[in-house]
């Protein structure tokens, strides 16, 4: 069986390591607190149970996908088991290239390390590990079981070798890899986040409301949600330290954080997560606060 480490279990580390337990993969799900494993599995579980109800599995297939997961809060033997790990912790370039010095001594001979960083370059990571011809970005998307893309990014030492491994293995998984040179916020960021950060200008400078700036793009342009409403899903923390990521190294004022988004992070409104954002989020219901 093949097996593959996540270490860190929050939104994306969950839905990755459900993806590769659903394609028979034996899934290290590895995170240093365990309430964010009890999270993740919960999720996971919940998503199967999804699934099964729909009679896309059988309840074996999914006692078995769920048993295929192994959660640890400690990753050193593991890792040298695993033919491939795929880091998904906050977006935080200090606290990745401490995981990655880490790990550097715990790597089996073959293995392939994957980051699913956002917005950091990944050549600077890559150069932290022994064989940085053997790291690769791999950026899934949020909800990760859902979306079909997988941007792939070549750093600037990664091997033909590790890009043919990873593009056969989004392929397994049933989606689709998109090959990207390296660079800050890669493609699907850079577009994005000037999107999202030029909707909370419009938003701050009162053009329109957030739900009708939503509106815009969902009616306009068949966007599935609008801008400001895909930020508080993704989380308006993370959206802040993405353009802050991204002006640092770009050095374009698009990516230069809108005023009003700080405001909100530093008042601890982080979107859907925490109930309040550019929205207030009462379970399934989803209200514009007023800005
Ligand atoms: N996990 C698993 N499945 C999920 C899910 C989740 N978190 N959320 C929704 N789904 C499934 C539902 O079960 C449902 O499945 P069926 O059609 O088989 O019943 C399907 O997705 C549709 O869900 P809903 O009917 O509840 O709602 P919806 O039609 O509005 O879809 C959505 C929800 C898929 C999230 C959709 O609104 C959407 O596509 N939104 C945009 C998502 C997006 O842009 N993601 C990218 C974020 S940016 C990013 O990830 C990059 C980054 O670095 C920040």
């Amino acid at each position: 069986m093949k097996t593959v480490s996540v270490i860190g279990a929050g939104t994306m580390g969950a839905g990755i390591a459900q993806v590769f337990s659903q394609i028979g993969y034996h899934v290290h799900l590895i995170d240093y607190k365990q309430e964010n494993i009890d999270r993740a599995l919960q999720k996971i579980n919940a998503n199967l149970s999804k699934l099964t109800t729909k009679k896309v599995y059988t309840e074996e297939q999914k006692e078995a996908m769920l048993k295929c997961i192994q959660p640890s809060l400690i990753y050193n033997d593991l890792l040298a088991k695993s033919s491939l790990i795929i880091e998904c912790i906050s977006e935080d370039i200090e606290k990745k290239k401490k995981l990655f010095k880490d790990i550097n001594s715990h790597l089996s001979q073959d293995v392939i390390v994957a980051t699913n960083t956002s917005s950091i370059p990944i050549s600077g990571l890559a150069s932290l590990l022994d064989h940085p011809e053997r790291f690769i970005g791999m950026h899934f998307m949020n909800p990760v079981p859902v979306m079909k893309l997988v941007e792939v990014i070549r750093g600037k030492d990664t091997s033909e070798k590790t890009i043919a491994t990873i593009v056969a293995i989004v392929e397994e998984l049933n989606k689709a890899a998109v090959l990207v040179n390296d660079s800050p916020g890669f493609v699907a960021n850079r577009l994005l986040f000037a999107l999202i950060n030029e909707a909370v200008y419009i938003l701050q400078e009162k053009v329109a409301s957030a739900e009708d700036i939503d509106r815009i793009m969902k009616l306009g342009m068949s966007h599935p949600m609008g801008p400001l409403q895909l930020a508080d899903y993704i989380g308006l923390d993370v959206c802040l330290s993405i353009l802050e990521i991204m002006y640092e190294n770009l050095h374009q004022e698009k990516f230069k954080p809108c005023a009003l988004l700080t405001k909100l992070v530093e008042s601890g409104k982080l979107g859907m997560k925490n109930g309040n954002g550019f929205y207030q989020w009462n379970g399934m219901q989803i209200v514009a606060a007023n800005y």
